[in-house]
Order: C-alpha cells, then sequence, then structure tokens
C-alpha cells in the first residue's frame, strides 16, 4: 500500500486563479479553514492570459450602460443557450467586483477625471472593460495573491490533484500528489471548489498555459457530476502565428479595441464581407472612425473587428483557406496605422506595453510601425461542470465549481472580458457556499479503498517503465486530431473519425511507461494528465458530433445555420453511465423570467 500524507480542511480550492484565489479569499473570510491547492507556484496563473480587462457595466466612459445592456450583451454573444441566472448575477455584482479589486490594491488606468478607464471589446455596445494596460489578468492575480496570503489560507504550491473522493452521494476530499517530491497526499475536506481553468492543451494551437489540461472538468466527471455543452470551444481570433516556437501565443483583442484593424494579403479589410444583420458598423473602410468609436466618440460607428470572437475567427479562417493569408498562415493585424494619423499615437501604443514587448521580443517586429501577423488560437471552453446558478454547486453534492472549469454563463460563446468578471463574482459565490455547506454539513468518511484505487492507477507508468510508449506521444498525437478534425470548422465524418482517433488513444495512454521516480518527474505529470485530456477531448466532440447546427464557437459546415426550433432549445448534458460509459443528453432550457426578456428586447431596438 502507498504512502500518503494527510491534509484536513473544511474548504479545499483547487486551482490558485481568479476564481480559486477569490473563492478561498471568500472561504476563509466566513471563518472555515482553507486549503489551496495549484498546480504550478501561486501568482503563475492562467489568468494573466487575459489581458484586455475585465467586463463591468460602471458606466464610467459611456453613461447609457447599464447591468441589463451587459446580460443582453452576453445572453446575445451565447446565442441564448446561457444559464441566464448566472447571465444575471454576473451582469449586476462584476461592478462590485471590480470597485472591491480596486480597494485591495489594482492600480487601473484612469479616465481624464480619474474614474476607472473602460475599453471597448467585441459583442460589448458600450466601452465596458475595465483594465490595466493590457496586463489586468496579472494585476488581478497580484492583488488577489496579496489580499489572500494575509488570510491564513493554506497553500500547497505545485501539487497536482488526481481524484476526488466520495462518501455515498457527497464529496470528503481529494487525493493528489506533490509535483517536485512526489508525495502522495490525501486532502479531507467538507467541501471542495474546482477552479482549475480549461483545456486548451488537447489542441496543438493554444493561447492555454502547460496547466490548462481538463483537470476539474475530469474530477467532476469521474465524481459523478454533470459536464454542460462541453462542444463549445472559443478560438480567439488573433492569437501569434510567427515564428513557430510562439504559435499561438495570445495577442489582445486590446488591440482591435484601441483601434488596430484586421487586413488581408491584399490590404483589403475583409471584415466588411460578412456584417450580421443586427449590426450596425461603419460603412466604408475609415480606421479612423474605428478609432474615435473606440475611444468614445458617441457619434462614431463601430468597426467591423469588434464583432464577437467567433464571427472574426471565421472570417481569419476564410481568407487564409482562400489564399489571402500572411505570409505564416494569417491575416495582418494593423495598429501601426494610427503613426500617421493620430497626434497622440506613441502615448496611444502605450496602452498596449506587453503587446509592444511581446512582438519586439518574440517576433522582432515593432508594432508601431509594422502590423502583426495573426490567426486563431484555442483559448477558452465555454462547456464546463454544471453548476446552481445562485451557489456554484454542481450536481454531486459539497462539490463546487467556479471561472472556466464551470458551464453556463457565457452559452454557446464568451465575450471577451467576460471571463476576468466571471472569475470575481462567482468565485466569490462559490467561496461563500462551500464555507455554508461545510459549516451545515461536517465531514463525510474518507474510504481508503477509494484512495489505494487513485494511488494505484497514479503509480502505474512506473510499473510500466521506460520501455513502454512515452506520454508525450500520445498527448502530441491527440493534440494534432483535435486541431484538424474538431477546430474551428466542424464536420461530421471528420468528428467520427476523431472519436474512433480518442478510442485508441485512450487504449495507449493505458500503457504508457515512465522511467525514473517520482522526484520532478515531468512524463510522469505528462502520463497523468492524458486521461484528464482524453475525457474533456471526448466530451468535447461527443457533444459536437450530437449538435446538429451552427452555434457560438460550435461551426458545422455540414449544417452552417442556426435551428432555433430545435436545437437552440435545449443544452447538452454529459455523465458518466452506470456502464462507466460517457453518456450525453438534451436537458431542455429553463424559461427565463419576464424582466429578463425585456432587458433583451429592449437591447435589441
Ligand atoms: O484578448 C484578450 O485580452 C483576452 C481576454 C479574454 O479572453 O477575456
Amino acid at each position: 500500500m502507498a504512502e500518503f500524507q494527510t491534509h484536513e480542511h473544511d474548504v479545499i480550492v483547487i486551482g490558485a486563479g481568479g476564481a480559486g484565489l477569490r473563492a478561498a479569499i471568500e472561504a476563509s473570510s466566513a471563518g472555515v479553514s482553507v486549503g489551496l491547492i495549484c498546480k504550478s507556484l501561486l501568482g503563475k496563473a492562467h489568468t494573466v492570459m487575459a489581458e484586455g480587462g475585465m467586463a463591468a457595466a460602471m458606466a464610467n466612459v459611456d453613461d447609457r450602460d447599464s447591468w441589463k445592456v451587459h446580460f443582453a450583451d452576453t445572453m446575445r454573444g451565447g446565442q441564448y443557450l446561457n444559464n441566464w441566472r448566472m447571465a444575471e448575477l454576473h451582469a449586476q455584482q462584476a461592478p462590485d467586483r471590480v470597485r472591491e479589486l480596486e480597494a485591495w490594491g489594482a492600480v487601473f488606468d484612469r479616465t481624464k477625471d480619474g474614474k476607472i478607464l473602460q475599453r471597448n471589446f467585441g459583442g460589448h455596445r458600450y466601452p465596458r472593460l475595465a483594465h490595466v494596460g493590457d496586463r489586468t489578468g496579472l494585476e488581478m492575480i497580484r492583488t488577489l495573491q496579496d489580499h489572500g496570503i494575509h488570510q491564513g489560507i493554506t497553500v500547497y504550491m505545485e501539487h497536482t490533484v488526481a481524484g476526488l473522493l466520495k462518501d455515498g452521494n457527497r464529496v470528503s476530499g481529494a487525493i493528489g500528489y506533490d509535483r517536485e517530491k512526489g508525495v502522495l497526499r490525501v486532502f479531507r475536506a467538507k467541501a471542495v471548489v474546482l477552479a482549475t481553468g480549461g483545456v486548451g492543451r488537447a489542441f496543438k494551437i493554444t493561447s492555454n498555459s502547460w496547466e490548462y489540461t481538463g483537470d476539474g472538468h475530469s474530477l467532476a466527471y469521474e465524481a459523478g457530476a454533470d459536464l454542460v455543452d462541453m462542444e463549445f470551444v472559443q478560438f480567439h481570433p488573433t492569437g501569434m502565428v510567427w515564428p513557430p516556437s510562439v504559435r499561438g501565443i495570445l495577442v489582445t483583442e486590446g488591440v482591435r479595441g484601441e483601434g488596430g484593424v484586421l487586413r488581408n494579403k491584399d490590404g483589403k479589410r475583409f471584415m466588411f464581407d460578412d456584417i450580421p444583420d443586427n449590426y450596425k458598423p461603419q460603412t466604408a473602410d475609415n480606421p479612423e472612425e474605428g478609432w474615435r468609436y473606440t475611444q468614445g466618440d458617441k457619434s462614431a460607428r463601430r468597426p467591423p473587428e469588434l464583432l464577437t470572437r467567433d464571427h472574426v475567427a471565421r472570417c481569419i479562417n476564410r481568407e487564409v483557406k482562400a489564399g489571402r493569408g500572411s505570409p505564416h498562415g494569417g491575416v495582418f493585424l494593423d495598429i501601426a496605422w494610427i503613426k500617421e494619423k493620430i497626434s497622440n499615437a506613441p502615448e496611444h501604443i502605450k496602452k498596449l506595453p506587453s503587446m509592444y514587448h511581446q512582438f519586439k521580443q518574440l517576433a522582432d517586429l515593432d508594432i508601431t510601425t509594422t502590423p502583426m501577423e495573426v490567426g486563431p488560437t484555442t483559448h477558452y471552453i465555454m462547456g464546463g461542470v454544471k453548476v446552481d446558478g445562485e451557489t456554484q454547486m454542481s450536481t454531486v453534492p459539497g462539490l463546487f465549481a467556479a471561472g472556466e472549469v464551470a458551464g453556463g454563463l457565457h452559452g454557446a460563446n464568451r465575450l471577451g472580458g467576460n471571463s476576468l468578471s466571471d472569475l470575481l463574482v462567482f468565485g466569490k459565490l462559490a467561496g461563500e457556499h462551500a464555507a455554508k455547506y461545510a459549516k451545515a454539513n461536517g465531514a463525510g468518511q474518507v474510504h481508503q479503498d477509494q484512495v489505494d484505487a487513485a494511488a494505484k492507477a497514479l503509480l502505474a507508468p512506473f510499473e510500466r517503465g521506460a520501455n513502454a510508449e512515452s506520454p508525450y506521444k500520445v498527448q502530441y498525437d491527440l493534440q494534432d486530431n483535435m486541431q484538424a478534425l474538431v477546430g474551428i470548422v466542424r464536420k461530421e465524418d471528420e468528428m467520427l473519425k476523431a472519436l474512433d482517433v480518442i478510442e485508441g488513444l485512450k487504449k495507449r495512454a493505458g500503457t504508457v511507461g515512465v522511467a525514473g521516480n517520482r522526484e520532478y518527474n515531468p512524463g510522469w505529470h505528462t502520463a497523468f494528465d492524458l486521461g484528464n485530456l482524453l475525457t474533456c477531448a471526448e466530451a468535447i466532440a461527443r457533444a459536437a458530433v450530437a449538435r446538429k447546427e451552427s452555434r457560438g464557437g460550435h461551426f458545422r459546415e455540414d449544417f452552417p445555420n442556426k435551428d432555433e426550433k430545435g436545437f437552440g432549445t435545449f443544452n447538452h448534458v454529459i455523465r458518466k453511465g452506470p456502464d462507466g460509459k460517457m453518456q450525453l443528453v438534451q436537458v431542455p432550457l429553463t424559461p427565463m423570467p419576464q424582466h429578463l426578456k425585456d432587458a433583451i428586447e429592449q437591447e435589441k431596438k
């Protein structure tokens, strides 16, 4: 029997990005003991990759904004598959969460009269993103971390959680290991909050960092929780495409939010070619008007580059496929044009310091003089653990989820900037309700057979040794498969092929082996991550095959239209069936109350 060290907390939070930190702070301030477990070092969270800002209807730049407009934008962006209660709470509470962050020390950019400055982003009707240059996520993590370390939270850095423990129906803790020394650990807990982020590492081209292997999605699934709408993966329109070593790294939407325009190799602003009926952009290629719009000029019309991400990514894909792309398979994103036209251009481009340095250092390109080459990159999964909109509890009692790992808020497509505010609003709610659950329900039992089974599975790659297949090879093949067959444009036959490949990869993942011992062993970590990646990949592909329409982040070449009366009326739920196989069911949308319907109708005018 393997040896374990045991730790005991009222609440454990798995993941220390924005949602995890915010949940830990809230639970701790409710007076319960909190253990915060993170895969990486504290502060090295993927949240920092949300650069352009956090959306909150503060109306600092445009006084027409309100929570109702934000709610309606979020629902329209998500093409009405969203959990409307989450969208309502998010729009109502985001401004308070931003102000709270400021009170805790976040230094936001300011308007001339000293308010928090807000910028435009795709799909948001008014300038709404509170930001710190193009480093907003970084400032959020810095602030939460500074605040959180004074709360008495116990932090377990560089730990992977390998399984959730259950007592009957409810959760009773987790087992995992310390990535440095390989020590196995049992965490006894009355409630568990998942805040593990997304699953971008299942794809070849991604903005996501190495931690994003779908751990929370998979932990929840294995524990019997429901996952919702897993087919909806967001391909951010602008990642770097050159040089190859940095392909996929995010180029913030803030560049377009500050006046950047997209052009093909012929210099044409191709976004004018595909404008939805209800969107009223500038009537002609006039970057200056777009720039005035982004600076809050109410008489200017919006640039087509600020359409929603799903739409812009598909237009870029179309240009590249038609041979009108840039030399390295992207298109051009140009903010250098403003140098010629706008008197305070150098000041203006300084609003994007990270982008300036990113391109200078990684691509030897000066964005103040030269257009960038950009293309779509896997950025976010809208699908995730199905939660109660008010409490964030999953369908497993005592198990909560917040942030990217939770599904529902964003429906079929997330608006840029709604992620950072999501982390704060629902991180807080998850922490609050997890603490309440812990106080009300006490501890469940930890069953030794579950611990032993998890340990056996964790250590199996060592038994198979270095002569077995390498886990890296299986992960590489999975990424190739998902990128090629379940990417931006999907087709039935390709996705069925992907599912076949995934079946084969699952078998191979069960035979991979690693050399050496448990200390500092990245091969072992990868062997373990494979299971999570494959569960998520299968869920994405199954749900995508089943949804025979195009909506938001899910575009089917064989079903290019929306099916409002059919597929538009339900969510897909995935769970583990009694036979251990993945089951998919259709769950009708919950009817929306009249006051929210009215808010949506009002904004359509
Ligand atoms: O483009 C960006 O800065 C990303 C923001 C987000 O995904 O919310």
